[in-house]
């Protein structure tokens, strides 16, 4: 066998899978929402001391299952948010941006505002919005 058809050989698998990759890649799989997302978390009831957590306007935490994220500067129920961790589209993990007020998911772009609402990036669903109680400085996490 010549050394040019040894190459062609070895090289013709690798070429289709290289293509078959790339249409893969440009296809309306992971454009269909709600595309394996997991439920978001149930029956969710959880505190956090207010004392050394959430201090900073715009800082965020996650626990289980649930991103709570402080939005003003009073220790009051409207100060805060807490929304479902994983994404709408195929659950991967969201993370809350202070400078755009804003949950982006890191795996498809997709964007959701303070409400839960997706705004832009991948469309997809809602997140859930959990409900938050402060009593000094504690707040309980409900949903
Ligand atoms: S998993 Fe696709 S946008 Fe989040």
């Amino acid at each position: 066998m010549e050394r040019r058809q040894f190459i062609e050989k070895l090289t013709a698998p690798v070429a289709v899978a290289c293509v078959t990759c790339m249409g893969m890649g440009c296809s309306k799989s992971s454009n269909t929402p709600n595309n394996n997302a997991p439920a978001p978390p149930a029956n969710v009831n959880f505190t956090i001391n207010l004392s050394s957590q959430l201090t900073t306007i715009g800082s965020s935490l996650s626990q289980n299952g649930v991103v709570v994220v402080r939005l003003a500067a009073a220790n009051v129920s409207g100060s805060f948010v807490a929304v479902q961790e994983s994404c709408t589209h195929q659950g991967t993990s969201i993370a809350f941006f202070a400078s755009s007020n804003t949950f982006i998911c890191p795996n498809h772009g997709a964007i959701f505002n303070t409400s839960g609402s997706n705004v832009g990036g991948q469309s997809t669903s809602a997140l859930k919005v959990y409900a938050v109680a402060v009593s000094g400085t504690t707040l309980t996490v409900t949903g």
